[in-house]
């Protein structure tokens, strides 16, 4: 079956590569690349325990060859790098509107798809996150070693999206980037929220099947209560909380 392309970030409107290029000004507490772990949040080992039912289903649908392919959009690091590195992706949720990447978190547009109920443990799970309401679901994966092109979601400093970048193993060699160091920062753990417009992402080349998940939706108001937030630019929220908790421990560990 030939497969359809489709984007994850807000390549669609937006469509100027220049912009990838911008810099905005953030706090000054704020280092890149960094992000958020979620792992003391979430239960890891019920998340761990969901790798082999995941693998088992997304080989299936490899055979089949229908899932999407991702397009990373203009903003990438390189212009002449890939724009459809071979990643595929399956919707475990649609928007009943054309597609739009600022209807991420617009929960009550998004609905269950047949690949849910596929996918129904995983399902189960996103249920125990700090979410009061989901909007866009997907699973992200790659069989053959290529890189997934290092890039920017969009580029609205004062939009940050309650989302999470989760994985059911560690073999996704997933990193942030500061595009003026070139320093990358590799996802150590099972979880991550992160600042996708101050910083790029990408993944290096992984020999055989990866994937990850990421879930956007509305933060419960007790999660939401409980997070620092930066005075400006909005979109560097999971930077700020990261950079002030490294700080703290820093300071703890001199005192
Ligand atoms: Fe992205």
């Amino acid at each position: 079956m030939q497969s359809i392309e489709k984007t994850e970030n807000a390549a669609v409107e937006s469509p100027a590569h220049e912009d990838a290029f911008f810099d905005a000004e953030v706090d000054p507490s704020i280092v890149y690349p960094s992000y958020k772990s979620f792992d003391e949040f979430i239960d890891v080992e019920r998340l761990r325990s969901l790798d082999g039912y995941i693998t088992q289903k997304i080989k299936r649908r490899i055979a089949a060859q229908s899932d999407y392919r991702f397009y990373t959009g203009p903003y990438r690091l390189q212009n002449n790098a890939p724009e459809h590195p071979g990643t595929r992706m399956i919707y475990l949720s649609y928007s009943e509107m054309p597609d739009s990447y600022f209807d991420l978190d617009r929960t009550e547009l998004w609905h269950p798809t047949a690949n849910a109920s596929e996918f129904a443990l995983l399902m189960d799970f996103i249920g125990t996150l700090p979410f009061k309401s989901t909007g866009r679901m997907l699973i992200m994966y790659d069989d053959v070693a290529r890189p997934v092109t290092a890039h920017r979601d969009h580029i609205e400093t004062e939009l940050c999206h309650d989302f999470l970048w989760f994985r059911t193993n560690t073999k996704k060699p997933f990193f942030m980037l500061n595009h003026k160091t070139d320093e990358k920062l590799y996802v150590e753990g099972y979880t991550a929220w992160f600042d996708s417009v101050n910083q790029f992402h990408g993944s290096d080349p992984y020999d055989g099947l990866s994937f990850s998940i990421r879930v956007d939706g509305v933060f419960t108001d007790e999660f939401k209560a409980n997070i620092p937030k930066p005075s400006f630019n909005l979109a560097s929220t999971p930077s700020y909380w990261a950079c002030l908790e490294k700080n703290m421990k820093n300071q703890a560990e001199f005192v």
